[in-house]
């Protein structure tokens, strides 16, 4: 016979609960051991809820339902298993069902099991009672003092094992919280470098598309067989494609902060609606138009254009399949908003898309066509601005986008622009273009345009011809080796050139902090890569008016 049965079971106790790191399963293992040291006793285990303001029955051996409902939530300071929890002894009840320690709510159910005998000891860990573990029988036995060490020592190791496991999920808490900020950071790196590359790639990619669509835009100004305009249109479509694809990669991959300055939405939507005017008149598609006076909004110019391109290539696609259309923007001052109405007449939007159009990937379109990406964005751009973007059906049939705007800033009123732009005069042009066929289309275009162009192929050169010929305006290539655009601008600055005034910046990608810190220092207007004949004649027209 083992001459100490107490300490085997102990040891079994120990050993079981040392290698058990969860907190569940320390419970589970310390209940079964206990239920060794004599096999008929009942056992609770009790523990303080997280504010320490109760205590939980979180396992038991042997207890009926009406005990267990009994025990579920004790008070702390009352009753047995209150006391202990509270005051970190251990207490030994002679008879249970006759003690005064026995709490009222628990009487019924203790009397109805029978029990008599009843020890609760505290588990503690570091000094600090975690809950209690009791121990009750159905024979008026006083537990012996032996019996109390070996729950003593029980709920010792109970407590090391609990706070082993708090330890050890609190390190796992943490591992886990580091490996996700490492993967965010890792995330964060990746979208930093997609970025780089990006600009590194819009440049490359947009000063031959550049080329690609200038030289296309001069051969279609000349007589050409019908076909073969077909065909061109096509590769202009395609290449315009390509630089859209470029900008949304650099739009996605850096995070430029918006830029807020003073901007006219009537601009917007004509720069826009300029954009795509060649595609919405091959579809058929009827442009209308109604700008009314309104004061200037204060946003980023660039993401408005954004937002205002979605919409209306949104109702572009809407209208095509049906082969005509009327697209009707508005621009208008509606109760203390700057509002922009885009309305179509196409099949509208079915009732139950209505609340998903602005979801991410929200798309009814085949795939190739739509990404379900334009919505979203244009979403968060007017959030951005403190702005409101909503749909709604027209009674006619059709959808209406309707984005509207805070005013802000000074508040002066501007005269809407007139419809038809006037065409400016004559101009003399210098270009500083490091790339030659860049610089030579550019050139070709601006001599269509009835201007005259001169060339210059960095800006050293560009200085010299602009100190040896008067000039109207230049148009400036921003990233360039040797003297970048804004030190040529500095350079004409300092020279005391009237052209620094008349400087056009250009670049493939508009948001670079280059082109931001060229623009704050100088405001001159931007031209990006690759560009229309329209855009270039109106960015002229800003320029010669400044
Ligand atoms: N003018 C409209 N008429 C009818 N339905 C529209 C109109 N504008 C948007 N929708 C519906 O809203 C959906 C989401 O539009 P959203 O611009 O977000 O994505 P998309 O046009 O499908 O793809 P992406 O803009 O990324 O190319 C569209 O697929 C379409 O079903
Ligand atoms: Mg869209």
């Amino acid at each position: 016979m083992d001459p100490n049965p107490h300490l085997a079971i102990l040891q079994v106790v120990a050993s079981r609960l040392s290698r058990s790191l969860d907190v569940e399963e320390v419970l589970k293992t310390a209940l079964t051991a206990l239920t060794h040291v004599t096999g008929h006793e009942i056992s609770s285990l009790h523990l303080l809820s997280p504010s320490g303001a109760a205590l939980h029955l979180r396992g038991d051996r042997g207890l009926t339902d009406e005990l267990r409902e009994a025990n579920a939530t004790l008070p702390i300071g009352e009753g047995a298993i209150g006391r202990v929890a509270a005051s970190g002894e251990t207490l030994v009840v002679k008879d249970a069902a006759t003690s005064p320690l026995t709490l009222p709510t628990a009487r019924r159910a203790v009397e109805a099991a029978g029990i008599r005998g009843f020890v609760c000891v505290p588990i503690r860990a570091q000094g600090r009672v975690l809950g209690t573990l009791s121990l009750g029988r159905q024979v008026l036995e006083a537990f012996t003092p032996e019996e109390v060490r070996l729950l003593e020592a029980t709920a010792d190791q109970i407590g090391v094992a609990l706070d082993n496991a708090r330890l050890y999920s609190e390190t796992r808490r943490q591992l886990e919280e580091l490996k996700r900020t490492q993967a965010q950071l890792i995330h964060a790196e990746r979208l930093a470098a997609i970025g780089e590359l990006a600009a590194g790639v819009a440049h490359e990619i947009n000063n031959p598309l550049t080329t690609i669509l200038g030289e296309i835009q001069l051969l279609l100004l000349e007589e050409l067989p019908p076909r073969m305009r077909e065909r061109l249109k096509i590769v202009v479509e395609e290449s315009a494609r390509t630089a859209r694809i470029v900008q949304n990669l650099l739009l996605f991959a850096r995070r430029y902060p918006p830029q807020s300055n003073p901007c006219s939405l009537a601009d917007s939507v004509r720069r826009v609606l300029d954009l795509k005017a060649y595609q919405l008149q091959v579809d058929n598609v009827r442009v209308v138009t109604d700008y009314q006076t309104c004061p200037p909004v204060w946003a980023d110019e660039h993401q408005i254009q954004q937002v205002l391109l979605n919409l209306v290539q949104n109702a572009h696609q809407a209208m095509r399949p049906r082969g005509h259309g009327v697209l009707t923007v508005r621009v208008k001052p509606e109760s203390g908003w700057a509002r922009i109405e885009v309305l179509d007449d196409g099949p509208g939007i079915a009732p139950e898309n209505l609340k998903r159009l602005f979801e991410p990937f929200f798309t009814t379109k085949a795939p190739g066509e739509g990404s379900g990406l334009g919505l979203s964005v244009s979403y968060g751009i007017v959030a951005e601005h403190n702005g409101r973007l909503w749909a709604e059906n027209r009674a006619d049939g059709g959808a209406a986008f309707y984005v509207e705007l805070p005013f802000g800033g000074p508040s002066r009123t501007v005269e809407a622009p007139p419809d038809v732009v006037p065409s400016v005069r004559p101009l003399r042009v210098l270009v500083v273009e490091d790339e030659d066929r860049v610089a030579h289309v550019i050139s070709n275009l601006l001599k269509n345009l009835g201007h005259t162009a001169t060339m210059a192929l960095d800006g050293a050169d560009g200085i010299a011809r602009a100190v040896a010929t008067p000039f109207d305006v230049v148009i400036v290539d921003v990233k360039m080796p040797g003297m970048t655009g804004h030190e040529f601008w500095q350079e004409l600055v300092a020279r005391g050139l009237p052209l620094a005034r008349r400087t056009v910046f250009m670049s493939g990608n508009q948001r670079s902090p280059e082109m931001a810190a060229a623009v704050a220092d100088s405001g001159a207007p931007i031209l990006g890569k690759p560009f229309t004949v329209q855009e270039l004649a109106a960015v002229l027209r800003v320029a010669v008016q400044r």
